[in-house]
């Protein structure tokens, strides 16, 4: 059998399903795989290339299902094995790929393997210490969860346990070869399934500093921080990501790793994409940028000179279950949905791949006024307010009630905004303006335009304020300026994210607003 290499992972449009939220079949007010089944089609008319599912495996749901009891099971809540490999057997006949969400940093407190640690059974396959002061009474370092409070929580016998993230959550001891060979077998029994690669989950952190040494300051590690800490980004990891490498090109149709990773430099963050590693890692520094023409250059230019290094795609990301949706982080209101409309035409004419989170395409907002007795996040609480609950509430599909078509019954578990019956998907995709029509678009014009995707890109001087950039005869210009800009160029329109003008000099720009063109000029220049 010959193999053709697509490299198809350079340039894939992924999106990602959080899988509570995205479409409930049972009717018990949790989206589940049947759900995430039943709108596939959706997925494949929105022409995205592949989706990344957050994790569906047996759970009490400490930490949303970041929090595994068997790795090699579904939960009862989401479905069961078989509609797991339907799922990945449909999506395949649609086109579409599909990664899993593996998480090898910690278990669930109720593994098997915790559950025997507890009992003082195999208890190296995690981090037990014995705690300082006279009598053991205080942790064995000052390392701090990333949901707040000590990361130790201390166990009967007197002995504690590491937890990075909720005390539900104890991590693993990666120096011990048991850990090693156990998710070895986790990976293959997925990919022997059918999946196309994993998302990694806290792939920096699996290795700690040799001693477990202090840090020696607080308030220390934020889910999404640069910092340098003796249990992030340790050289150990890539060890661990080199041999899963070996594992995913040891079977056919170009599996790949994504790494969640965290990384204090821009170099250090491109080591986990190096040629014998994985094959893409979330851009973070992205993501966390303002909406900002200078900012967004720096953070742009930076990406794709350290991938460069390393001959690694650049990847861009807007949004996930983590952070606040970027409607919101934009200011919000109208506002916050026109720059939101302009970063998504931005984003997808750049080089490399882009990760699309569940409900930008439909422009949802984040949900700020949640009853508190309904939030669920084991990050709130940590100082860094309500957390993560708002950018979870479930999809809404179509009607003009809650719950918006999410499943057949009345229920979703976490509530809707009656505001958003105007942003179902059945709205939005009669309305030729919706947000679901410009990624509609957006993609559609990706796909069959050889310039996008992967490659590179060439600035062009453009008013202040603004981005303008071209890629062979194709162009791009947003407008951040906060004033209507003359771009001084024409061409052939081929998307807008808002309505834009032409005066006799060229096009007219909004604020807020990214433009697609055809310049008639193949050798890349704007005019
Ligand atoms: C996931 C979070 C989760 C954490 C602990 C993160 O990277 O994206 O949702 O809380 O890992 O597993």
């Amino acid at each position: 059998m010959t193999t053709t290499l697509t490299r198809w992972w350079r340039d894939a449009v992924i999106y990602q399903v959080y899988v509570r939220s995205f479409a409930d079949a049972n009717g018990d007010g949790v989206g589940d795989l049947p759900g995430i089944r039943s709108r596939l089609p959706y997925l494949a008319e929105l022409g995205v290339d592949a989706l990344w599912i957050t994790p569906f495996y047996t759970s009490p749901m400490a930490d949303g299902g970041y929090d595994v009891a068997d790795y090699r099971d579904v939960d009862p809540s989401f479905g069961t094995l078989q509609d797991a490999a339907g799922l990945i057997g449909d999506a395949h006949r649609l086109g579409l790929r599909v990664i899993a969400d593996v998480v090898p940093n910690h278990t669930s407190d109720r593994h098997p393997w915790f559950q025997k640690a507890l009992g003082g059974t195999d208890r190296d396959r995690y981090l037990f210490r014995p705690g300082r002061g006279a009598d053991g009474e205080l942790p064995p370092n000052d390392w701090e969860s990333v949901f707040g409070g000590p990361a130790w929580t201390r166990v009967e016998d007197g002995e504690w346990y590491l937890h990075l993230f909720a005390k539900e959550q104890p991590d693993l001891n990666w120096d011990n070869p048991a850990v090693r060979a156990e998710f070895e077998e986790i990976l293959r029994f997925w990919l022997d399934l059918g999946v196309d690669g994993f998302r990694i989950d806290v792939a920096h952190g699996m290795v700690k500093a040799e001693g477990l040494p202090d840090v020696g300051y607080t308030p220390q590690a934020k889910l999404l921080g640069r910092a340098e800490l003796p249990y992030f980004d340790q050289d150990g990891v890539h060890e661990i990501h080199r041999s899963w490498r070996r594992l995913l090109d040891s079977y056919p149709g170009e599996r790949i790793g994504v790494a969640e990773a965290w990384a204090p430099t821009e170099a250090r963050l491109a080591a986990y994409v190096r040629p014998d590693e994985l094959h893409q890692a979330f851009n973070f520094h992205y993501l966390t940028s303002a909406w900002d023409a200078e900012e967004l250059r720096t953070v742009i230019d930076e990406s794709l000179e350290t991938a460069d290094l390393v001959g690694a795609p650049t990847t861009w990301v807007l949004s996930n279950h983590d952070v606040q949706r970027h409607v919101t982080r934009y200011g919000g209101g109208e506002t916050g949905l026109r720059r939101a409309r302009a970063a998504a035409l931005l984003m997808l004419a750049l080089p490399g791949s882009a990760y699309v989170y569940q409900g930008e395409e439909l422009g949802l907002p984040e949900v700020l006024d949640l009853p508190e007795e309904l939030l669920q996040d084991p990050q709130r609480g940590s100082g860094e307010g309500r957390g993560r609950d708002g950018c979870r509430v479930p999809l809404p599909w179509s009607g003009s009630e809650p719950p918006f078509g999410f499943g057949p019954s009345e229920l979703s578990w976490l509530p809707q905004p009656e505001g958003w019956r105007d942003l179902t998907v059945a709205a939005e995709a009669a309305d030729p303006a919706s947000t679901l029509s410009l990624y509609r678009d957006a993609l559609r014009i990706r796909r069959a335009h050889p310039a996008l995707g992967d490659g590179d890109l060439h600035w062009t001087t453009g008013p202040d304020g603004t981005l303008v950039f071209t890629r062979g005869d194709f162009a791009c210009a947003v407008n951040l300026s906060g004033e209507p800009v003359n771009l001084g160029v024409d061409g052939e329109v081929l998307l807008a994210s808002g309505p834009i003008q032409r005066d006799g000099s060229g096009f007219v720009l909004p604020p807020d607003t990214a433009l697609w063109w055809q310049t008639g000029n193949p050798s890349g220049e704007a005019q």
